[in-house]
Order: C-alpha cells, then sequence, then structure tokens
C-alpha cells in the first residue's frame, strides 16, 4: 500500500480506554506508514483539537496538546461534515459511552465514515438503531467494528461473527460478562467453600477499582444485559432492547431508591444474609452471575446460577470474563474464550485490532 492515500481518524474520547487507543495508534502509525494514519479530530466533552486544512494532529504530545486546548468539541453533524470534506476516507474512533455519539452512527456511515468503537450504546439500544446502524453500512460500504463492546479485547464478536458466517449452527452462548461481578462472585462463593460477606465484597471491589462510581450499576445486571442484546443479535435473534428479557437485579428493592452509592454500600450489609442462603442453597454447586442465549428457544437471561466445581465457569479466576460458544461443529465441548474483559489497555487493543481490520478494507 505504498501509495495508499492517507486515513483520517477522528477520536472522540480521551478517558482510560481513549489514551491507551492514542498510545496504540502512535506505535501503529510507526510500525505501518502505508496508508499514512492522520490523527485530524480529537476531543473530550468539553475540549478539542483539529484543524480546518485536516493537518495531523502529533500523535506523542496529542494528549496533552488537548488539555491544553481553548477549542470547544464540534457538534456531531458539523464533524460529521468536516470528515466528509476530508481529502480521503475517514474513521471515527467512539470512545465514548455517550448514547448522542452513538445514534450518529447512521448518519455518519450514510456519509462513507467508518465506525469503530467499545462503545456498547449502539448495538444494545433499540433494534431500529441496529438495523439503520447496518444498513447504512451495507449502502454507503463504510465498515463499522466494535470488538472491545463485549469483553474488552477478547475475540468475543469476530469469534461469533466467524461461526456464523462460515455456516455454523450456534446453539448456546453463557458466560460471565462482567469483570466486576466475577471478581464478586469469585471471592464471595470461591469452589471450596468459604469466601468474604457480600457487603464486604462489594466494598473492597469499589475500593480495587471494579465497579462503576455507584455499584449499583453493576449490580443492575443492566451492563451485562447490553452485552447479552449484542451477542443475541449476532446469533439471529432481534432483541428488542436489553430490558426485553428476564435480568436479575442483585440491588435490593429497600436500596433502590438510596440516594448515593455510599448510602447503597452502608445498608448493604443488612442484607447480607439473604446472599449468604443463596449461597448455601447452591449445595455442592457454586453460585455466578451469568448470561445465557439459548438460540434454539430464543431464550435470553442474565442472573444467578449454580455450576459444578468442576465446570469452567465456576474455576474463573479473579476479574477474568469467560464466553462459551456452543455450536454444531464444536459439539458437547464449547469453544472457550477467556481472559481479562476490562481494563484501557486490554479494551485498547480490541479497537486498535479493528482500526487495522477497516483500514486494510477502505485504505
Ligand atoms: N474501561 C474499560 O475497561 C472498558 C472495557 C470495555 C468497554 N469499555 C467502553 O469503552 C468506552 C470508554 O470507556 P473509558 O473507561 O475510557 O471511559 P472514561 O474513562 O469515562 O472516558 C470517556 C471519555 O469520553 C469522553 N466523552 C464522554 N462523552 C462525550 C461526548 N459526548 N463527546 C466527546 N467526548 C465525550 C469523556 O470526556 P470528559 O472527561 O470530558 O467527559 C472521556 O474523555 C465506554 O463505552 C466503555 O463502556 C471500557
Amino acid at each position: 500500500m505504498k501509495n495508499a492515500q492517507p486515513v483520517f481518524v477522528a477520536v472522540i474520547g480521551a478517558g482510560g480506554v481513549g489514551k491507551s487507543f492514542l498510545s496504540q495508534l502512535r506505535d501503529l502509525a510507526i510500525r505501518r506508514p502505508s496508508p499514512q494514519l492522520k490523527l485530524c479530530y480529537i476531543a473530550t466533552s468539553r475540549k478539542a483539537i483539529y484543524s480546518d486544512d485536516y493537518f495531523a494532529i502529533e500523535l506523542d504530545s496529542a494528549v496533552q496538546a488537548l488539555a491544553a486546548s481553548s477549542k470547544t468539541p464540534r457538534a456531531v453533524p458539523d464533524l460529521l461534515a468536516y470528515l466528509t470534506k476530508a481529502p480521503g476516507k475517514a474513521i471515527i474512533v467512539d470512545n465514548t459511552s455517550s448514547q448522542d455519539v452513538a445514534e450518529a452512527y447512521p448518519a455518519a456511515l450514510k456519509a462513507g465514515i467508518s465506525i469503530v468503537t467499545p462503545n456498547k450504546k449502539a448495538f444494545s439500544g433499540s433494534y431500529k438503531l441496529w438495523q439503520d446502524i447496518f444498513h447504512a453500512a451495507a449502502d454507503s460500504g463504510a465498515k463499522v467494528y466494535h470488538e472491545s463492546s463485549v469483553g474488552a479485547g477478547l475475540p468475543v464478536i469476530s469469534t461469533l461473527k466467524d461461526l456464523v458466517e462460515t455456516g455454523d449452527e450456534v446453539t448456546k452462548i453463557e458466560g460471565v460478562f462482567s469483570g466486576t461481578m466475577s471478581f464478586l462472585f469469585n471471592s464471595f462463593a470461591p469452589v471450596g467453600g468459604g469466601g468474604g460477606k457480600w457487603s464486604d465484597e462489594v466494598k473492597k471491589a469499589k475500593a480495587l477499582g471494579y465497579t462503576e462510581p455507584d455499584p449499583r450499576d453493576d449490580l443492575n445486571g443492566l451492563d451485562v444485559a447490553r452485552k447479552l442484546t449484542i451477542l443475541a443479535r449476532l446469533a439471529g435473534l432481534p432483541v428488542e432492547s436489553p430490558t426485553s428479557f428476564p435480568v436479575e437485579s442483585l440491588i435490593p428493592k429497600e436500596l433502590e431508591s438510596c440516594s448515593s452509592g455510599d448510602e447503597f454500600l452502608e445498608k448493604l450489609s443488612a442484607f447480607d444474609q439473604k446472599m449468604e442462603e443463596k449461597k448455601a442453597s447452591a449445595g455442592d454447586k457454586v453460585v455466578r452471575f451469568v448470561g445465557s442465549i439459548d438460540v434454539a428457544s430464543k431464550s435470553v437471561k442474565v442472573g444467578l446460577q449454580t455450576f459444578d466445581p468442576s465446570h469452567p465457569i465456576a474455576a474463573l479466576k479473579g476479574s477474568d470474563n469467560i464466553i462459551s460458544f456452543y455450536t454444531k461443529r464444536y459439539g458437547s465441548n464449547p469453544l472457550i474464550v477467556q481472559g481479562a474483559g476490562a481494563g484501557g489497555d486490554v479494551t485498547a487493543m480490541g479497537v486498535t485490532a479493528d482500526l487495522i481490520k477497516v483500514v486494510a478494507q477502505i485504505a
């Protein structure tokens, strides 16, 4: 690709994942100088850097330059107009969790701008948005890749797509899709017995940075439900939304109305006994928070299930994710993907790998 046109890259979001991505983009641009990857726009919710002549932003100092910039971000329609006029193909890398940015994907794709993102919102929102995104991509030829929206950099979406596109029949997908839930249950109900009090484990997970600032955002199961929605749709089920199937919340009803995460944590110990009972009722098995998709019966669910200690889900360690694909070809031994399902560097790895795939197709 010696004489290939430059590819223009616009990065929205420079938090944990965005910063790791920028560092990986810098290394990628050195390792693969052609086609040239020109970072022409970078923004957080309050600041931006770009120039009207699409001058390449220095990758070594992009984060510092963004912090020092006095420019404000372009509104999404303006950004699309800007990228449409770029002297080459353009890719938006959305490293936010913004619904507004997600809703602009169909317009971006229609305009021929490709999308790479770890943001779950577009793919787990309404089924109409999902259809609009993939119809727009099919019509314009622009690409949309979102590997890191499930299991961070783990090859979950690419594996499922390969299974489906090569004609295998996926019968069931089952796994632990949340690093927070993985950590909580691996330490609350370890194989072999024991484990800490539920409220202590939740506090520990928060102190270690494994939970959202308000742990209820993990314990309500919605994050797992969003990931299941994405996988179910890729497996061919037209799931309407992440609230259209049963999702078990681990927030006691009485604590739903707590005004803060701290108040919730203070009051949580009153419910330790209930969680102890759930642990004890598992008998010789262990309890885990899992998501499952039964493709034949079109059933999707998220919640507590018990597993034999020899089951790979029971044997998970730390905050790892595990996703098992049961298919006709793989028979009774599922294809299993396992490893870290969160963290800036591994999530950005999935984003960068997607960018490489898009560049290979559009440049
Ligand atoms: N971190 C992980 O381990 C992980 C794993 C898998 C997937 N993900 C996904 O990756 C994405 C990024 O996660 P993160 O951990 O990097 O989040 P983060 O640290 O909170 O960073 C989010 C970034 O997006 C910016 N932003 C938010 N709304 C914006 C908007 N409307 N326009 C422009 N910029 C906006 C924020 O800017 P301000 O600071 O100015 O608000 C910030 O720079 C999320 O969708 C997340 O679900 C993350």
